[in-house]
């Protein structure tokens, strides 16, 4: 099996917060990720295929093609935006980088044919970051 990889950039901003508790336990638990005005975030996102190249191409999936599903579905869609408010496939969801990346897991996994999807990286920062492997 070989696992092929690309990384994508995009910013963006969140906050925090989960409606059903109350202000003080939403700055108990997310501190100033809580900042009612949201915070931003330079993301990187490196999706991993999985797959065995067929002998006629050699590839397990065309990095060009993977690029362009990356970008079409979540980089145009995410970048420079308010996660909470201006994406539709986040409403309802508290945007950590976990639920960040199951939800970006549900959206490529359609979308990519030729291998298939083994693992999605999400850093927020350079220091943190979260990976789904769809279990
Ligand atoms: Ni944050």
């Amino acid at each position: 099996m070989v696992y092929i990889t690309r990384k994508e950039h995009f910013s963006a901003s969140h906050r925090l917060y989960n409606p059903d508790w109350s202000d003080d336990k939403n700055w108990e638990v997310y501190g100033k990720c809580n900042n009612p005005n949201g915070h931003g975030h330079n993301y990187e996102i490196e999706v991993t295929v999985a797959g065995n190249p067929p002998k006629e191409t050699g590839m397990v999936i065309d990095l060009k093609k993977l690029s362009d599903i990356i970008n079409k579905e979540i980089i145009d869609v995410v970048d420079h935006k308010h996660l909470n408010c201006d994406v539709d496939f986040m409403t309802g969801v508290i945007p950590t980088a976990e639920n960040m990346a199951v939800e970006f897991w549900k959206i490529l996994e359609t979308k990519i044919t030729g291998g298939r999807l083994y693992s999605i990286k999400l850093y927020e920062s350079p220091n943190n970051f979260v990976e789904y492997r769809g279990e």
